[in-house]
C-alpha cells in the first residue's frame, strides 16, 4: 500500500483533521471531571499540518505543527511545536505516526528559524517520543487558558534540539494557548 504525505496549511485543512479526530477513541467533554486533565484544556490551532493519506484517499494520520515566540528564562526564543498526533485506529503500528513526526521535525528544521521543538504527551507515549530523540523538559511551563495564564501540567513537556540545543530546565512561558 502506498501513502501520500503532505504539509498543508493548518486552518485550511482543519475540517479534514477534525474528521479524523472524530474517528478516534470515544470523545470526551470538557465538563466530565473524571476525564484526564488534557480533556479540559483549550488548545492552540496548528499553523501547519502533516497529513498522511492511504491510497484509498482516507486520512490515516495527522500531526500539527506550531510556531511560537516563547519566553524562556526571561528571554524571547522562537520555537517549533508538534501536537495533535493521531493515527486512525485501523492504521496503527504501521509507522505512520513515526513518519508524520519525522516530517514535522524536517518541516520545522527547513522552513523556520525555530531554535528547538516542544511537544506535550501522556505517560503512555513517553517511550514513543524518547526513543525518537525527544527529551523530557524538567522545568516549569506556563500557558494561556481562557481564565488567564496558568502553570501547564496537564501533560508532560518533551523537547528536541533544532538549531540549538533544547533546554532541559528553566521557566518556559508559551505566551499563548498550549499545543
Ligand atoms: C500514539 C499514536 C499516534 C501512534 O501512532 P502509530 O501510527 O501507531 O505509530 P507508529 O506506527 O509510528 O509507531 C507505533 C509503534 O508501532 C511500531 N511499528 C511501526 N511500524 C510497525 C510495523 N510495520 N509493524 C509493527 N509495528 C510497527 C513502532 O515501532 C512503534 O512502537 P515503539 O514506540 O515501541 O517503537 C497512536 O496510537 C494514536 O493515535 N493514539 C491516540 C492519540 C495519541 O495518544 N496521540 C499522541 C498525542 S501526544
Amino acid at each position: 500500500m502506498s501513502i501520500e504525505i503532505e504539509v498543508v496549511n493548518g486552518a485550511q485543512f482543519r475540517p479534514q483533521a477534525e474528521t479524523l479526530f472524530r474517528q478516534m477513541e470515544p470523545h470526551v467533554t470538557k465538563d466530565d471531571e473524571s476525564e484526564p486533565g488534557w480533556a479540559r484544556v483549550t488548545w492552540a490551532d496548528p499553523d501547519l499540518r502533516i497529513l498522511i493519506e492511504t491510497d484509498d484517499g482516507e486520512l490515516a494520520c495527522h500531526a500539527g505543527i506550531f510556531f511560537r515566540t516563547v519566553i524562556w528564562n526571561g528571554q524571547k526564543v522562537h520555537i517549533g511545536g508538534v501536537g495533535q498526533i493521531a493515527t486512525h485506529p485501523d492504521c496503527r503500528r504501521r509507522g505512520y505516526a513515526s513518519i508524520a513526526l519525522n516530517a514535522a521535525v524536517h518541516t520545522m528544521r527547513d522552513h523556520d528559524t525555530a531554535q528547538f521543538a516542544l511537544l506535550f504527551c501522556e505517560p503512555h507515549n513517553f517511550e514513543f517520543y524518547s526513543s525518537r530523540g525527544w527529551q523530557p523538559f524538567g522545568g516549569t511551563v506556563f500557558a494561556e487558558q481562557p481564565e488567564g495564564k496558568v502553570r501547564f501540567e496537564a501533560m508532560a513537556p518533551f523537547v528536541l534540539d533544532l538549531k540549538r540545543r533544547a533546554p532541559a530546565l528553566g521557566t518556559l512561558d508559551l505566551g499563548g494557548l498550549p499545543w
